[in-house]
């Protein structure tokens, strides 16, 4: 097992820090390349483990796939198979984004439950449900799902709640589909206005998507694409904190200010001083603690749910007491017990965390929640807590952050990756 040293916390961060692409915006777009048999190039993709996933499905799937630095080239004209092996399926949940594009394809898919970060029940109901009104057919057993359905066939849409993956899925589905998809309620993230641009580059007619209507004229042929993905918002929005946390000034290059609207809100009212200039953003050094918070996460354009676990990490340090509301994911405040053996001062009560600010922090032994954004927060800690922090268990961390660990070391943090059983043999 790896964990994380940072042998002192309380050092201001300093420096500067570039973003890579968006690895939420990279997985449908990676499931995006089998919708049409062609050769697709990708750039700027996060070097990190769901990728690598992402890239294993593609290749089980017949896809022959090279990688150039940080672009990958896909084949995906020679497909041998619509089932993807229950191991890559129980790594990653980003896998049923296949179900779509495999369905346009081939007209069938085989997956089974998908695994991934343990942030509550995660069910795949709206994705079977949007793929059913599309005119798929869906059978359960013996844990696997098998979906299939000779031509799919454009509908009006009406999602319960805009699901990104929902959304995502059934873009991915109607992008070939007979006539005309109208998806009401979707999802406005970035990423999905991402796809759709990917997706129209390949010769797909989408218009609406960042708002909460999109239309899909299904299209018989699509062909393969280039295509640079969008900076990570959620990669930049942590750094930023790391920033805040240790009360010092970093620089975060290649990203998109806009997407990080809600975020950067949270960053001023929090008393933080934040300089915007063209694809840059610089948090400056703060005189004083944070102020305290109310947040509750939306879709987008709310706060992010994935920013939540670092904002709890600023905010143990506020000033006074804060309230972080959950309303996205059902449990995804494990990261609370651990940030409370650094000191923390925490109360959760269901989707609700009360945070009474402390002056300080205290490092300790940690364990990161099987969640990476609640891993990158006890890490965001440990930077600006008093002594040594050990986060162990940080496999999650590295399915979401491409060198978390080398780019905090460029901005000053006394920060190492080490094997824990090798110190506990030592030791
Ligand atoms: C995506 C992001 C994830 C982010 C989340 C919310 C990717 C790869 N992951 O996840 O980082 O935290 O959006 O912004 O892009 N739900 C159902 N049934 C379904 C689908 C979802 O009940 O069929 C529920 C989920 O359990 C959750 C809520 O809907 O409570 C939101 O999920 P969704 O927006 O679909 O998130 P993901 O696409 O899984």
């Amino acid at each position: 097992m790896q964990g994380i040293r940072i042998r002192q916390g309380e050092k201001p961060l300093k420096g500067e820090v570039k973003i890579s692409g968006s690895k939420n915006a990279a997985l449908p777009i990676m499931a995006g390349t089998v919708l049409e048999p062609g050769e697709y190039v990708l750039h700027d993709l996060p070097i990190l483990r769901d990728i690598k996933v992402m890239r294993a499905v593609l290749e089980a799937l017949g896809a022959v796939v090279e990688q150039k630095g940080k672009s990958l080239l896909i084949d995906t004209r020679d497909l041998s198979s619509a089932e993807i092996p229950d191991y890559l399926m129980r790594r990653m949940r980003a896998s049923i984004l296949f179900m779509g594009p495999l369905l346009g394809r081939f007209g069938k898919v085989k997956v089974s439950q998908p695994g991934g970060c343990s942030i509550g029940p995660r069910p795949i109901d709206w994705h079977i449900k949007g793929l059913k009104q599309l005119g798929a057919n869906f059978k359960e057993s013996h844990g696997f799902l098998t979906g299939w359905g000779s031509s799919l066939t454009g509908r009006e849409i009406h999602l319960d709640f805009p699901s990104v993956g929902t959304t995502e899925n059934i873009m991915l589905g109607a992008a070939k589909a007979r006539g005309n998809t109208v998806i009401r309620n979707a999802a406005r993230e970035p990423e999905i206005v991402d796809l759709q641009n990917f997706l129209n580059s390949m010769g797909a007619s989408i218009v609406g998507a960042g708002t909460d209507l999109i239309k899909i004229t299904g299209k018989k042929k699509l062909q393969g694409t280039e295509h640079t993905v969008i900076p990570d918002r959620i990669e930049a929005g942590t750094f930023l904190l790391a920033g805040a946390i240790t009360r010092g000034e970093v620089k975060v290059l290649n990203v998109i200010p806009e997407h990080l609207e809600s975020v950067i809100a949270k960053v001023r009212e929090a008393g933080f001083e934040l300089q915007e200039e063209g694809e840059s953003l610089t948090i400056l050094p703060s005189g004083t603690r944070p102020n305290p918070l109310d947040i509750k996460t939306y879709p987008y354009p709310g706060f992010p749910t994935d920013m939540q676990p670092q904002f709890m990490a600023l905010l143990t340090l506020a000033r006074g007491t804060s309230v972080l509301t959950e309303n996205i994911f059902e449990n995804r405040m494990k990261h609370a017990e651990e940030l409370k053996r650094m000191g923390a001062k925490i109360r959760v009560e269901g989707r609700t965390a009360i945070i009474e600010g402390v002056e300080r922090l205290y490092g300790a032994f940690v364990e990161s929640p099987p969640a990476l954004r609640a891993g990158a927060a006890l890490v965001l800690a440990g930077l600006a807590a008093e002594g040594e922090t050990q986060v162990v268990d940080i496999e999650h961390i590295e399915r979401g952050y491409e060198n978390l660990v080398g780019k905090l070391q460029k901005l000053g943090a006394e920060i190492e990756v080490f094997n824990v059983e090798e110190e506990e043999k030592n030791a």
